[in-house]
């Protein structure tokens, strides 16, 4: 082993980046890094990136621009790129930036232990393949206590649906899900180092479909199993396909206590024309009826959706049927993007709406989103809900936890009580949080 040297990672993008970041720091740990916060530190910076829209995969440009002042006062300092702009555009980060060592694509992080080490040797790695090997399957897991009572947990990787306007099936490759059994031990391994809500990951995480002990195992049949775990206390899973969404799926929520009343389900858009340019294979009918069967079996559950406005063809005729089954789902939390055209998707090749007008749709659906939003958050208040509490809050004396509706509820609160779950009255809600008074503790 060599000296011990420090590592600074950046991750961008979704949760399935977050996870990846700690396999990342893992993989890296027996070949002699530890991990920093201050990249001032580092012996090596390493971005994870993402490259879902425009904005996002230039960040990783002028982040680099940024770096190369570090370098300037560090000249040992080495820099890696990972993830999904890294595996969209591998020899070509290093070609626009010299200064990057490294690139690595987002299935092929086992590798980086002999990636660094021919760094050292002075050379410049790029890894893009999508080995056939299960990166998890060679990288050991730290066995440190976690900072944090929640943690992800990647169950399926890639996607297959290749919707018009996506990037990920590119990035990320075909849909590939892990065995049950290391997601078990996995999670096991978790609970053991002290955390007690999981959130399952993948890109379309209700694909799900990995060797079990008797056959495939769909991820209703996994969460099952996995609420045997007597200190796992929570479960959630993110992100869904409506065309996945099969019926044992909608009974665990019905059924499974441990299975949180929150369901990220992205629609996209309310027209079935541009649902359909868009290959999502379902019409917005279709996706209310997904909706009414998971509100029968779980009534009290939260929606959250993702949104494209903007998308080549869309009219105001269109994007009014955006707005029209916002008010039907009344989504308790939304996210919503402007089209954003990415190299190599069909989408990107059509006739483009104009920018004005998509930011213009994107004001008014982010309007009515808010409005749900608030009027979620208000119809909490009053009631006694139990929390998860996670952390200091930035108040001094206070924690943040989250509400089974994936709300952040501050209350005061002495710091050992991080990790419990306590009943909590909300007194108040703002912009993106609730405050709340312990009932009991
Ligand atoms: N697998 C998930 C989404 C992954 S990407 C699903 O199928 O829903 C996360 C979100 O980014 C998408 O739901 C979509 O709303 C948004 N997105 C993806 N590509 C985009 C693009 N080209 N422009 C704008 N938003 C995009
Ligand atoms: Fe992208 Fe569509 Fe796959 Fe989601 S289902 S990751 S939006 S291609
Ligand atoms: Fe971005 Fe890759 Fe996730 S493109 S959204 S980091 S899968």
């Amino acid at each position: 082993m060599s000296t011990e040297k420090k590592l600074f990672i950046k991750t961008y993008g979704c949760q399935m980046n977050v996870y990846d970041s700690e396999r990342i720091s893992d993989a890296l740990i027996p070949a002699g890094y530890t991990v920093t916060t201050d990249e001032t530190q580092a012996d090596l910076v390493l971005l994870n990136t993402c490259h879902i829209r425009e904005k996002a995969a230039e960040k990783i440009y002028s982040e680099l621009g940024r770096l190369k002042q570090l370098k300037l006062k560090k000249p040992d300092m080495k820099f890696g790129v990972a993830g999904c702009v890294a595996q969209a555009e591998g020899q070509e980060i290093i070609n626009r930036q010299p200064m990057v060592d490294f690139v690595v694509g987002s299935q092929a992080y086992h590798r980086l232990p002999e990636m660094v080490k021919s760094v050292d040797e002075g050379g410049k790695p790029v890894e893009i393949d999508f080995p056939t090997e299960d990166k998890f399957d060679h990288i050991i897991r730290s066995k440190a206590k976690r900072k944090l009572p929640s943690a992800f947990l990647t169950v399926q990787e890639g996607c297959d649906k290749f919707c018009a306007f996506c990037v990920v099936p590119y990035t990320r490759g075909a849909e590939v899900s892990r065995p049950a059994q290391k997601i078990i031990d996995e999670a096991k391994q978790l609970v053991d180092q002290g955390v007690v809500e999981i959130n399952l990951l993948g890109q379309n995480v209700n694909a799900y479909h990995g060797q079990g002990v008797d056959g495939e195992w769909s991820l209703a049949r996994l969460i099952r199993e996995l609420a045997k775990i007597d200190a796992l206390k929570r479960i959630r899973f993110t992100t869904s396909h409506p065309n996945d969404m099969d019926d044992d799926l909608i009974a665990a929520h019905g059924d499974t206590e441990k299975l949180m009343p929150y369901l990220h389900l992205p629609v996209q858009a309310g027209s079935d024309k541009i649902l359909k340019a868009m290959n999502r294979h379902h019409t917005a009918e279709e996706y209310l009826k997904v909706i009414e069967r998971i509100r029968a079996a779980r009534p009290d559950i939260a929606l959250s959706g993702d949104f494209i406005v903007g998308f080549p063809g869309e009219t105001e005729e269109d994007f009014q049927q955006t707005l029209d089954l916002c008010e039907i789902v009344r989504y308790g939390q939304a996210y919503s993007f402007k089209y954003s055209t990415r190299p190599g998707t069909p989408a990107a090749e059509w006739d483009q709406v104009d920018e004005a007008e998509k930011a213009d749709r994107l004001r008014r659906l982010q309007t009515l989103l808010t409005k749900h939003q608030m009027d979620f958050q208000l119809s909490m208040v009053g009631k006694t809900l139990p929390v998860l509490l996670e952390k200091p809050a930035r108040d001094p004396g206070q924690l943040v936890g989250k509400s089974e509706y994936l709300h952040a509820v501050h209350m005061d609160a002495a710091p050992e009580l991080v990790g419990t779950i306590v009943q909590a009255k909300v007194t108040r809600t703002e912009r993106n949080s609730l405050g709340a008074k312990i009932v009991t503790g």
